[in-house]
């Protein structure tokens, strides 16, 4: 059995014009990028429980608690950001459109204005407060009043790929129900597959039924992999070496943080409402730079029980190619010399790929390596 929804039920915000609330529309909300990907994603039942973007209370125990008022754990606060003079013209208890680009995507009811704790926002999900932390930074650059309430959507994002790989909660839960798996592990990924994601995959898929290849599409910062790029390199890698009916890829459409522990821990959460039973935590998951510890993102895993989370972590470590084991491996399982592990940063590989070099095939295989040369030359030129 695919695992429940967090919070016991499938939230659905999805509605026709036609069956909303009878208030009028008192004012208009324009929308970041961020915010038309959350809205989305709260409507589908991806964030379940969530209903809307967070009013105070929840805010507040979320960015101090990691949980919701009620208790459920919850890490990444949801947040509808707007500027002072739009924060003074809304009204409590009116609705208000929520528009990008003169396109109305939704309606919310708003319940509460309040002005945003950036600085305990900062601290406790990100860990700093430095600007150059790209997640900190875009928190900073959002206006300073959140508003909170429950909300409706009208009409779906634009995509920037194919409508195939836009599924909702609903439908992940049936493809899997149809799969016949129970056991599915989630795997999140803002970059291309190389060998190492592939040997964690591999290795959790020895122990479970399906692997759900889930990777983010929504804003990353702008040297990160652009995901039409990845998305390539993904079916490549899927038609030549997995097992066309243990993978499921379907793309998980919200912004990056970057905030390391605390992304982990809502990245769980949401590939739950997806239907899966287990998560893949890797080496410094939803990181950037040094802000955080290898293995930060695996043990704040500690301060929840596996029953309130509701999915089961499968923690990995740092995994590399080894010569003279001639595999994958890792400090676990390899007694051998740093000299004989090819361990290659991201921003070396990305650097090497740009400049039309391979990889080593140890790094990344040649067919993937490939496509990303062609693709980042055709992005950078
Ligand atoms: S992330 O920002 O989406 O976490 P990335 O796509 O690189 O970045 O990682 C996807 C998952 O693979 C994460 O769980 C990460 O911890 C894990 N991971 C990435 N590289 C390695 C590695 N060399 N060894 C072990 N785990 C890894």
């Amino acid at each position: 059995m695919p695992s429940q929804p967090h919070g016991g039920a499938l939230i659905n915000r999805i509605v026709e014009s036609a069956s909303l609330p009878q208030k009028s529309i008192s004012n208009d909300i324009e929308l970041d990028q961020i915010a038309v990907s959350d809205l989305e994603l709260i409507a589908n039942g991806a964030y379940s429980p969530l209903t809307g973007f967070l009013k105070k209370e929840d805010y507040l125990t979320v960015v101090h608690d990691m949980r919701l008022s009620n208790g459920l754990p919850w890490s990444i606060p949801i947040t509808l950001p707007v500027d002072e003079k739009k924060a003074n013209e809304l009204q409590e208890g009116s609705l208000a459109s929520l528009s990008k680009n003169g396109e109305v995507y939704g309606w919310i009811e708003i319940e509460e204005i309040y002005e945003a704790h950036k600085e305990a926002e900062a601290h406790h999900v990100y860990q700093t407060t430095d600007l150059e932390h790209p997640g900190v930074n875009k928190l900073f650059e959002r206006p300073d009043y959140y508003v909170g309430g429950p909300v409706y959507l009208v009409q779906r994002p634009k995509r920037n790929h194919s409508e195939v790989y836009y599924l909702d909660p609903a439908e992940t839960r049936k493809e899997f129900k149809e799969l016949g798996w129970n056991k599915i592990v989630g795997f999140q990924t803002r970059n291309p597959v190389h060998r190492a994601h592939e040997h964690i995959q591999k290795t959790a898929l020895e122990t479970v039924d399906g692997l759900f290849l889930n990777p983010l599409v929504g804003e990353t910062k702008s040297d990160d992999v652009p995901s039409e790029v990845r998305l390539k390199s993904y079916h490549v890698l899927l038609d030549h070496y997995y097992p066309k009916d243990r993978v499921f890829l379907s793309v998980f459409n919200a912004a990056m943080r970057y905030a390391g522990p605390r992304e982990a821990v809502f990245h769980a959460l949401v590939r739950k409402n997806f239907g899966c039973t287990h998560f893949i935590v890797g080496r410094d998951h939803a990181g950037v730079g040094d802000y955080y510890g290898t293995y930060d993102a695996q043990e704040i895993f500690s301060n929840f029980t596996e029953d309130e989370l509701g999915i089961t972590p499968l923690f990995f470590e740092h995994s590399f190619y080894c010569h003279t084991c001639k595999a994958m491996v890792s400090s676990k399982t390899c007694p051998h010399d740093k000299s004989q592990h090819v361990i290659l940063s991201g921003t070396k590989v990305r650097e090497m790929l740009r400049n039309g070099e391979n990889p080593p095939e140890t790094f990344s295989r040649p067919e993937v390596a490939g496509i990303l040369i062609q693709g980042l030359q055709r992005v950078t030129t």
